[in-house]
C-alpha cells in the first residue's frame, strides 16, 4: 500500500510517498529556514504563506512524477493536531483536497507520534524495534516520553512543563547571538567548549514526577550571559559562546537522561526509540548512553540518521500506515 504524507506543521513542507510504512519510494522537502531566520524564530503566518506556495508549486509537479513512474497513490496522510496552527491547516486542507480529487481516504497522523517513525522509514536500519518500547521525542515543539505497546496504542507518561527542549535551544542560542535553528549551533559551539566549565542547575533533579522543564534552565543562561559577557574581552567571546553551549547542552541532556532512565524502570521497556530534531544531537545521544548503562538497564537504543530525525512527509506516511483499513 502506498501513502502520500503531507507535512506543513512548521518549517518544512514535505510530500513523500512510502510503500508498506517503511520504504521510501520518493520524497521533496522545502525548507523555510532562510525565511524565518531574520525572526530568530519560526514566524507561524509567514510559515503557511511559505507552505502554500510551496504546496502550489512542487505538489502538483511531484504527484505527476509519481504518477509517470507508475506508482499508485492507495491514501493521502497528513500531519494534524499538532504544530503550529495555520501552518497545519494549510497542509489539513491541501490533504482533504487531495483525498477527494485522487478519490482514496484520509489519514491525518499526529505529527508528535510519527516522530517515533523515523527509525522505521530510515534505509539505514535493516532492523527495526520490536514493540513494546519506550519513545522519546525531542523536538522544537515536544519533548515526550511515550510508552508504546504497539504503533497506535500509547500512553504518554512524561511531557514538558513549559518549554520543549528544542525550543530551549533555539532560545539558548538566540541569547549566544547565533542564528536559528539554534540546536545544530550550539552542538557544533559546544564542540570546543567545556561543558564543566559552568553549573547550571539540572532541571527537575529533585522530581519524583516523570516531567521535563526547560525554562528555569534558560533563566538560569540568561543571568548568566548577562552578568559575564560584559568582562569578556572581544578575543575571548568565541571560547564564552562554546562553554555556555557545552554547559547549557548537556545539563539539559543530563535531565532527559534522568528521566528517561525513570521511565525505564517504570515501564520495564528495554527498547528506547528517539526521534525529533534535537535527536540529531550525537551528544544527546552519548549522554543517553553513558546514563542509561550507568543506572544498569539492558536496553536496545535506536535513532534515526539526521534527515529522518526532523520534519518531512516520509515520517507521516511512514507511520499512517499503522491507521490504514
Ligand atoms: O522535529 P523538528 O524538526 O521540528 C519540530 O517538530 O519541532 O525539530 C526542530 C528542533 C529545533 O528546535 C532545532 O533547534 C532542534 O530541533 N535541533 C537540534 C539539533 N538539530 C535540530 N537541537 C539540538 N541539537 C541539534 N543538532
Ligand atoms: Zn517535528
Amino acid at each position: 500500500m502506498n501513502i502520500l504524507g503531507i507535512e506543513t506543521t512548521c518549517d518544512e513542507t514535505s510530500l513523500a510517498l512510502v510503500a508498506d510504512g517503511q520504504k521510501i519510494i520518493d520524497e521533496i522537502t522545502v525548507s523555510q529556514i532562510l525565511k524565518h531566520q531574520p525572526y530568530g524564530g519560526v514566524v507561524p503566518d509567514l510559515g503557511a504563506r511559505e507552505h502554500l506556495t510551496n504546496l502550489t508549486q512542487i505538489g502538483g509537479e511531484f504527484i505527476t512524477k509519481l504518477k509517470n513512474a507508475g506508482h499508485s497513490i492507495d491514501a493521502v496522510a497528513v500531519a494534524a493536531k499538532v504544530g503550529l496552527p495555520p501552518a497545519v491547516q494549510v497542509g489539513e486542507a491541501y490533504a482533504a483536497g487531495l483525498s477527494k480529487s485522487l478519490n482514496v481516504p484520509l489519514i491525518p497522523v499526529n505529527h508528535v507520534l510519527a516522530h517515533l517513525w523515523g527509525v522505521w522509514v530510515d534505509p539505514t536500519f535493516d532492523e527495526k524495534p520490536v514493540f513494546p518500547l519506550l519513545g522519546l521525542i525531542v523536538s522544537g515543539g515536544h519533548t515526550q516520553l511515550i510508552s508504546f505497546d504497539s504503533p497506535t496504542e500509547y500512553e504518554i507518561i512524561g511531557d514538558t512543563l513549559d518549554d520543549a527542549v528544542g525550543e530551549a535551544f533555539d532560545k539558548v542560542a538566540s541569547m549566544l547571538k547565533l542564528p536559528y535553528p539554534g540546536g545544530p549551533q550550539i552542538e557544533e559551539n559546544a564542540k570546543i567548549g567545556d561543558s564543566q566549565a559552568i553549573d547550571f542547575p539540572v532541571p527537575m533533579k529533585d522530581d519524583e514526577r516523570l516531567r521535563f522543564s526547560f525554562s528555569g534552565l534558560k533563566t538560569a543562561v540568561r543571568t548568566y550571559i548577562d552578568k559575564e559577557r560584559p568582562k569578556i574581552l572581544p578575543e575571548m567571546e568565541k571560547f564564552f559562546v562554546a562553554d555556555v553551549a557545552a554547559s547549557f547542552q548537556d545539563v539539559a541532556f543530563q535531565a532527559i537522561a534522568n528521566k528517561v532512565n525513570q521511565a525505564l524502570k517504570e515501564t520495564g521497556h528495554k527498547t528506547l526509540v528517539i526521534g525529533g530534531g534535537v535527536a540529531a544531537n550525537q551528544r544527546l545521544v552519548d549522554v543517553l548512553f553513558r546514563e542509561i548503562a550507568n543506572a544498569g538497564h539492558q536496553f536496545d537504543l535506536f535513532v534515526p540518521s539526521l534527515k529522518y530525525c526532523t520534519d518531512n512527509g516520509s515520517l507521516i506516511a511512514g507511520y499512517a500506515f499503522n491507521y490504514a483499513e
